[in-house]
């Protein structure tokens, strides 16, 4: 077994297990630790386009979380691995219940990326908005060149449904996003197909 399908071995059963990530709300403990996470321009814009401005700074997560009290504004969360450590950031938001929500700001601490984590952080985020929220239909966007967090929504069952040409200007470029969707039909489709295996 090379190395490639050890790690792939490995992580279905970490996958299978369904409770190694747990999300909880992000508070104020949690801003100097995402802040040293974001290092470059070019990391902030890949993360959240032109949501926040470099450098991300306490200020900008202080009206972050305040905005978060606004009934279906945004939930946001500190993701926790199976180390119980802090590993990630995600967030639900423009959340209609019933009927569709947004996923966004997804983030894996750049020493715990490409180990699954991201994939598990989604499946987390995506059963919670189901669950809670019964929406119908969960939604984001995501640059075209953004490979990584592209291949990691598709492997939890998101379809490309749109592309928006130059939607945005961050740190001078032009950014092309890719619209994508997961259906609670596509959804339970997937999980059916697990063969019981646990929603996550
Ligand atoms: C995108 C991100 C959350 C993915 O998390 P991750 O833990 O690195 O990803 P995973 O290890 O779970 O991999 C998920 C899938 O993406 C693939 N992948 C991971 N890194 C990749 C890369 N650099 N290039 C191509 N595919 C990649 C994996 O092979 C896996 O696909 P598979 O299940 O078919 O094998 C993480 O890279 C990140 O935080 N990036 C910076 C912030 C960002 O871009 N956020 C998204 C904004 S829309």
């Amino acid at each position: 077994m090379n190395a490639r399908m050890a790690w792939r071995f490995g992580r279905a059963a970490v996958l299978s297990c369904g409770t190694v990530m747990t999300l909880r709300p992000f508070g104020e403990g949690d801003f100097d630790r995402l802040i040293s996470w974001v290092r470059t321009p070019d990391e902030l814009a890949r993360w959240c386009g032109t949501f926040f401005s470099f450098p991300l700074d306490r200020a900008q997560l202080f009206r972050y979380v305040e905005s978060a009290r606004q009934p279906n504004m945004r939930e946001i969360f500190a993701a926790i691995g199976a180390t119980r450590d802090v590993v990630g950031h995600i967030e639900i938001s423009m959340i209609w219940p019933h009927l569709s929500c947004r996923l966004s700001r997804v983030l894996i601490a750049p020493q715990a990326r490409g180990q699954g984590l991201g994939g598990l952080l989604v499946k987390r985020a995506i059963t919670h908005a189901f669950e809670t929220h019964h929406v119908d239909r969960i939604d984001l966007g995501v640059a075209t060149d953004n490979v990584a967090a592209i291949a990691c929504y598709e492997a939890q069952g998101f379809g490309r449904v749109g592309l928006w040409v130059k939607a945005m200007v961050a740190d001078g470029n032009a950014i092309d996003v890719c619209w994508m969707t997961l259906t609670r039909a596509a959804w339970s489709t997937r999980l059916a197909d697990a063969a019981g295996g646990p929603p996550g």
